[in-house]
């Protein structure tokens, strides 16, 4: 290991993540009792401008009144560039701390503006005598974000985890697609004819290596990576198949932008009986293995060694946690 140490973001269940718009307050319920492990309420970019402050109003009776239960519970504010964003912060910190676990960012793009929420912050929980630090999601969704994610993700103690928003990185970058998270036809390319002259198409993931650059900053300064959106919600294949190909890159969530989408998120993003039983099957071999004075052993016809205990233990810690 590095002498450099990695400060680990609160162990929060971040499996899935239900964005609710604060101007809907009849969904508010609804997701109250759902198996959702985070809500997001919703104050930017699904609450209309002359909604904006009836949704700030309704947050916050939310809030203080609703039994949320156990879930954790956090706002999206307006972006930076806005004029609403200052109230949200401190009216709903003001009126609505104890029950605020987090607050989300949206197009984050430089620690000058994860520094600027970080002071309004503070100086509404000095003011208010509130115990509780509000916690810091970011959404990595536009070209500066990309560019900046690595100086975003250490900006603030308060960070707990960096969200890739495919949409608004989409426009940012200004890629040819309209879809919210889901594959394009034209990110393919064509095999070499065979000898009948037919072709195959191979898709590719164009998001791939965006989200594997925001988990590498992620987990260099220890917080949750979470994948974004994804918008058709009568594809629950094409939802899991997208949160699996996250999962495998090291997300351990993704948002559910309705309430089909958040069974298919905890699912993916809990591991498997068979992968906690292959992990608990590791240790023990290895633990064998360090008794019999061996760095190494084989498993199923397959090497492990000191780093197959490390990758066994995330998978085996996550169902402790989720079984917690
Ligand atoms: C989320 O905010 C997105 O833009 O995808
Ligand atoms: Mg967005």
């Amino acid at each position: 290991m590095s002498f450099h140490p990695i400060e680990q973001a609160p162990g929060r269940l971040n499996r899935s993540e239900l964005a609710v718009p604060g101007s809907q307050p009849q969904m508010f319920e609804k997701a109250a009792q759902s198996d959702v492990d985070v809500i997001f309420l919703d104050l930017e970019d699904a609450v209309a401008p002359d909604e904006k402050v009836q949704a700030r109003k309704n947050i916050i009776r939310a809030l203080n009144e609703i039994d949320w239960n156990t879930k954790t519970m956090s706002i999206r504010i307006n972006g930076l560039d806005t004029h609403y964003m200052y109230r949200d912060v401190v009216d709903v910190l003001e009126q609505a701390g104890e029950r605020l676990d987090l607050i989300m960012i949206p197009k984050v793009g430089t620690a000058a503006d994860v520094y600027a929420v970080d002071m309004l912050a503070t100086q509404v929980e000095d003011a208010t005598g509130l115990k509780k630090r509000v916690g810091f999601e970011h959404i990595i969704e536009t070209a500066l974000g990309m560019q900046n994610v690595n100086e975003i993700a250490g900006a603030s103690k308060r960070n707990e985890s960096l969200h890739f928003g495919v949409a608004d990185y989409a426009a940012s970058m200004r890629a040819r697609t309209t879809v919210i998270g889901g594959v394009n036809a034209h990110y393919s390319v064509l095999t070499d004819p065979e000898q009948d002259g037919s072709r195959g198409v191979h898709w590719g993931d164009m998001w791939h290596s965006a989200i594997a650059n925001m988990v590498v900053a992620a987990r260099a300064n220890g917080l949750r990576p979470i994948d974004g959106p994804f918008g058709d919600f009568s594809d629950p294949d094409g939802y899991k198949a997208a949160a699996y190909r996250a999962a495998v890159l090291g997300c351990e969530g993704k948002w559910a932008i309705h309430p089909s989408q958040i069974a298919l998120a905890n699912e993916v993003m809990s591991p498997s009986d068979d992968e906690i039983e292959k992990a608990n099957r590791i240790l023990a071999a290895m633990a064998d293995a360090e008794a019999a004075g061996k760095g190494a052993v084989s498993l199923d016809g397959r090497l492990i060694d000191y780093a197959s205990i490390r990758q066994a233990e995330v998978l085996v810690e996550k169902a402790k946690q989720i079984a917690a």
